[in-house]
């Protein structure tokens, strides 16, 4: 088979989102920004992701040209281009004569024409239009010497209430069940009086009807993502015949400043779908309120979340080169700050830098947007230097492109169980924090230097040494098994309050805690305490006491050892943290939610006994990261406003400077090293 282009391709890619489909009217822009791509060090353009209505201007009227000569002009330099389908966003031609292409939200109103990425993901006309536009795309471009890769779509999300997606939805529905008798034990029908008698009776969850069927509501963020992926398979169908070789991904985001995982669509589904993983990660940094390490944290968790759902290298597909125009407050990037933070994705497993965007625009509501050529269209500004400067050194990094982490420690976040865990009548409303949770425990890891896989349940557990599985409240028997498994033959297993507790329709587990648990943890789980906000418990482990707050499972000890009891309250002296060995195994339950400092202590000693400390550091520090990736390369990020200094085991070649490295490694505040060690 024909070798892939991109497979070939032996730089990183640095460059971005380009709309010059905005400029045609202005052919000095568009001349001066093949010169200004050189000089930024840029070779990747993702092109069209929103110019349908320059590509087709009217039905069925086709304008290619312009595009044509941008991508021979991209070609020229022996730059990259990712071409995207647009579906995106459609022309207003098209809703016009055809309205059922138009989105309805959960009150059932029809949206009006505007916007972007809200179109029906059922509606037959919307598909055809999407596939005449991605067909003619395809066969005219699938050849071309720049296409590195489909883009296919932009940032897919939302849903549609309307009679089609209803009707979708109900089809899904009896897919799954069978039988109207099925859907009524799966969702606990005669709660309320909620027995559905006809199918016809089954709607998506909506606030002028259904909200409290918890079945339902998960069911229903289901079938989303399988619609979305439907639609996505819809898009590409002619496209992947027609260029076999050329690779297609879209791009997915996260959620929130706090860079949660997208919460409305399970990405570990949607993963199996692309053939790279591509994402737009915009981390508000130098914010008032956490560290700049605090955040690189959270940053660090969400790339190898990402990394980990196809365990191979994946795209930064947009970032900022200095502000975005969507936080509350837009600030801009401090000096080193934006070859720092584009290190920080390569560190943890990305191919790329990809910009949104390449070029301001002139107007609408991106206008501020950072960009790397500004509307004083001037390369010698800061933003633009510190972009050519990261095109630099990537080209001096270069042999690490394709890389992977290879990592012992695995965190399992699952996005069924946020969304049952979200919808959960009971505990603490506002302090579930689940994603929160796992950056908690991830932070240890990543102060400590220690590689982690973010990965999903249904992942080879069998490469880790140890697994940590806080908060799975929502967890299927097979899950349960599959733990079991692991532990049994040589797995060290971590687990949390809050877990165990519903099945996959959300029903929950009768005859007390799981037995399959129980086993496993050598535990009961009897009871659990919800705290409100100002209460605290305190439990005592290794002659140490540690605050506690918002969750206290009360637990009756059947064969594990107590590691840890509580200090306060009727359950004071019962058992907060427990080990029991299983198998070969051990499993290890945190009964309460801990603090930091309680994590500190409880993994060091993990990691010793299973002897996972990063054996090239000898001494570390918590505001400098150091991640490896492949055999022998290290990357070293200062994120603190402050000198720091390291020792490390081996030395090496520091990339960037070309030159060895000291002992102690020295790093000035925001410095970023990329180090071979000469071991490898
Ligand atoms: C998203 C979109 C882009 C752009 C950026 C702005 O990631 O995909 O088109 O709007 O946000 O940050
Ligand atoms: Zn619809």
């Amino acid at each position: 088979m024909e070798q892939k282009r991109y497979d070939l391709e032996k730089r990183f890619l640095h460059g971005g989102d380009y709309n010059p489909d905005q400029w045609l009217d202005y052919p000095e822009i568009l001349q001066k920004d093949l010169e200004l791509m050189d000089k930024a060090n840029t070779n990747t353009f993702s092109l069209g992701i929103f110019a349908w209505s320059t590509l087709e201007p009217e039905e069925g009227v086709f304008h290619f040209d312009w595009l044509d000569r941008v991508m021979d002009n991209i070609a020229q330099k022996g730059g990259n281009v990712i071409l995207a389908t647009p579906s995106g966003a459609r022309p207003a031609w098209l809703s016009q004569k055809y309205p059922e292409v138009l989105r309805t939200n959960g009150h059932r109103e029809k949206m009006l024409h505007g916007g972007r990425h809200n179109h029906c993901f059922s509606s037959p006309i919307y598909r055809e239009k999407v596939a005449i536009i991605n067909r003619k795309l395809a066969e005219r471009y699938h050849d071309h010497p720049a296409l590195l890769m489909w883009h296919i779509s932009n940032e897919y999300s939302g849903e549609c209430h309307c009679d089609l997606c209803q009707e979708n939805f109900r089809l899904w529905v009896k897919n799954k069940y069978q039988t109207l008798e099925a859907v009524n034990q799966a969702w606990w029908g005669p709660f309320w009086s909620h027995t559905v008698t006809d199918w016809a009776q089954i709607e998506s969850p909506s606030p002028i009807g259904e909200m409290q069927v918890h079945g339902l509501n998960l069911d229903w963020r289901r079938f989303v993502t399988d619609q979305t992926i439907d639609f996505y398979e819809h898009e590409i169908k002619d496209i992947r015949s027609l260029s076999p070789n050329v690779p297609i991904t879209t791009n997915f985001m996260a959620d929130t400043y706090d860079l949660i995982p997208f919460q409305s669509l399970d990405y570990g589904k949607f993963a199996k779908h692309v053939d790279i993983i591509s994402w737009d990660c915009y981390p508000a940094w130098h914010n008032d309120w956490e560290t700049t390490a605090d955040l690189a944290s959270k940053v660090g968790f969400i790339n190898d979340l990402y990394r980990s759902l196809k365990q191979q290298p994946f795209l930064i597909m947009e970032s900022t080169p200095s502000g975005v125009n969507w936080h509350d407050v837009n600030k801009t990037k401090r000096p080193g700050m934006h070859l720092l933070s584009s290190m920080q994705f390569l560190a943890h497993g990305s191919d790329s830098n990809l910009y949104f965007q390449w070029r301001k625009s002139r107007g609408s509501s991106e206008k501020f947007h950072g960009a790397v050529v500004d509307h004083d269209n001037d390369e010698h500004n800061r933003v633009f230097q510190d972009v050519a400067k990261v095109g630099a050194s990537l080209e001096k990094i270069k042999e690490i492109k394709g890389k992977n982490i290879d990592a012992k420690v695995a965190i399992i976040y699952d996005w069924d169980n946020n969304w049952a865990l979200n919808d959960a009548q009971g505990f603490g409303l506002k302090s579930k924090r689940y994603p929160e949770t796992l950056q908690e425990h991830y932070r240890y890891f990543w102060d400590h230097d220690i590689s982690v896989d973010v990965i999903t349940p249904d992942q080879d557990l069998s490469k880790y040494q140890l697994v940590i599985a806080p908060m799975l409240y929502l967890m299927t028997k097979q899950t349960m098994e599959k733990l079991k498994v692991y532990t049994k033959k040589g797995g060290t297993l971590v687990s949390t309050y809050l877990t165990g507790y519903v099945n996959e329709t959300d029903l929950a587990y009768l005859n007390g805690w799981p037995q399959e648990l129980k086993d496993l943890f050598g535990i009961a789980v009897k009871e659990t305490d919800t705290l409100y906000p100002k209460q605290k418990n305190n439990l005592s482990f290794a002659g140490k006491n540690y605050d506690v707050h918002d969750y206290c499972s009360i637990v009756e000890n059947q064969a594990a050892e107590v590691l840890a009891t509580y200090q306060d309250d009727f359950y004071a002296q019962s058992p907060s943290v427990t080990k029991h060995a299983f198998g070969t195994g051990e499993a290890y339950y945190i009964g309460a939610r801990t603090t930091g400092d309680f994590l500190g202590a409880f993994y060091d000693q993990i990691i010793d006994n299973l002897d996972l400390a990063n054996p090239w550091i000898e001494q570390g520090h918590l505001a400098v990261s150091v991640q490896q990736r492949g055999h022998n390369h290290y990357f070293v990020m200062n994120f603190s406003e402050e000198s720091q200094e390291i020792r490390v085991a081996s030395e090496g070649i520091d990339l960037l400077k070309n030159a060895p490295t000291s002992q102690p490694i020295q790093m000035a505040p925001y410095e970023v090293k990329v180090i071979r060690t000469t071991d490898g």
